[in-house]
């Protein structure tokens, strides 16, 4: 059961909106799927996602984007989205999760949104995050970003009831990571090893027995942060991040948008708080979700809609066949 819940607040409505705005982005993404060109596919993603989240219903801030101002045209941090019309929400998007896994024609590349009520959502700036993500069904406090990896992983294996070497580990490819890495194999546990795609990686850990992964650990992009914070607020489970903020620059930045304590390890319930609604959309085909498949005279999609104040998932394929207006 989810124990994240929350006060319903937010028209249950838009969760089924939502699924929309995905999976306009996750098509046009998918057009451009294995071409080689990030840039292209996700500019094609943020155009599709822009024009249909400017139909909802509602008052909507960017506060995770694809950028701040002067460097992203589009979907950045601040920009006005919705009809105006509607309830003030707080946005954090990805219209492209895995630009390269979509131009490689990789698994999990996601066409991914989160709505809170204003001022719910942390206003991360585009730096680095340390993170740490369980799945549900475990004991609050489990995990720790002040413990060593072997003790996390102790810690979850004794309340799984199994031993550190039946576990795995998310951890993303990178030199940054050589030392997890190996205090992670010291350990015996198992690590799958992404390129990119830590949002799926988080979101992985909700479901061991479909994707193989009990826990999430490294350092990934904050924006992706919150966003993953926000998909296990509906699904429950666990997560920590502490923003890295190593230069006096990022610090500046940082408290610009608000964050007072460059140290601060926030729970996931401090990233995304009150009532949440979430979407992703497959781009390429992952253990949670099939990527677009295009049919002869129709296309099919395949999205995961969650809102945290139920706790209800719902999986939704859905088979369209107005291909105009996905062309
Ligand atoms: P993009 O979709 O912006 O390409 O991000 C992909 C991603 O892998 C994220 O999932 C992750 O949080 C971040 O990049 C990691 O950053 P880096 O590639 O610098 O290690």
């Amino acid at each position: 059961m989810n124990t994240n819940s929350s006060p319903s607040v937010i028209d249950r409505m838009l969760s089924i909106e939502l699924a929309r705005v995905t999976e306009r982005a996750a098509v046009a993404a998918a057009h451009l799927r294995g071409h080689g060109e990030e840039d292209k596919a996700d500019q094609a993603a943020v155009d599709a996602m822009r024009s249909e989240l400017n139909k909802l219903p509602i008052d909507g801030r960017v506060v995770i984007g694809e950028g701040e101002r002067d460097e992203a045209p589009m979907l950045y941090i601040g920009e006005e989205v919705g009809t105006k019309k509607g309830m003030a929400v707080d946005i954090a998007l990805d219209p492209l999760e895995g630009t390269t896994i979509c131009a490689k024609n990789l698994p999990n590349a996601l066409a991914v949104i989160a709505v809170a009520e204003r001022g719910n959502m942390l206003y991360a700036p585009d730096v680095y995050m340390d993170k740490i993500a369980i799945g549900p069904g475990y004991p609050e406090g489990i995990i720790d970003l002040n413990l060593p990896a072997v003790e996390n992983l102790a810690n979850v294996a004794k309340e799984k009831g199994v031993k550190i070497s039946q576990l795995t580990a998310c951890i993303m490819d990178r030199p940054r990571h050589a030392r997890l890495i190996e205090e992670v194999r010291e350990a015996g546990a198992s690590i799958r090893l992404i390129g990119d795609g830590d949002v799926a990686g988080v979101i992985h850990t909700t479901d061991p027995d479909l994707t193989g992964i009990d826990i999430y650990i490294g350092i990934g992009g904050a924006p992706e942060g919150v966003l993953a914070a926000a998909a296990l607020r509906c699904t429950g489970g666990q997560m920590k991040g502490r923003l890295l903020l190593d230069t006096p620059d990022k610090v500046a930045r940082a408290r610009k948008m608000g964050v007072e304590d460059p140290n601060r390890i926030y729970d996931m319930t401090e990233m995304a708080s009150g009532d949440v609604l979430f979407a992703a959309t497959g781009v390429t085909d992952g253990n949670l979700l099939s990527g677009v498949k295009f049919g002869r005279n129709s296309l099919t999609t395949h999205t995961l809609v969650m809102r945290s104040s139920s706790g209800t998932i719902r999986e939704i394929k859905a088979i369209h066949h107005d291909m105009e207006k996905f062309a």
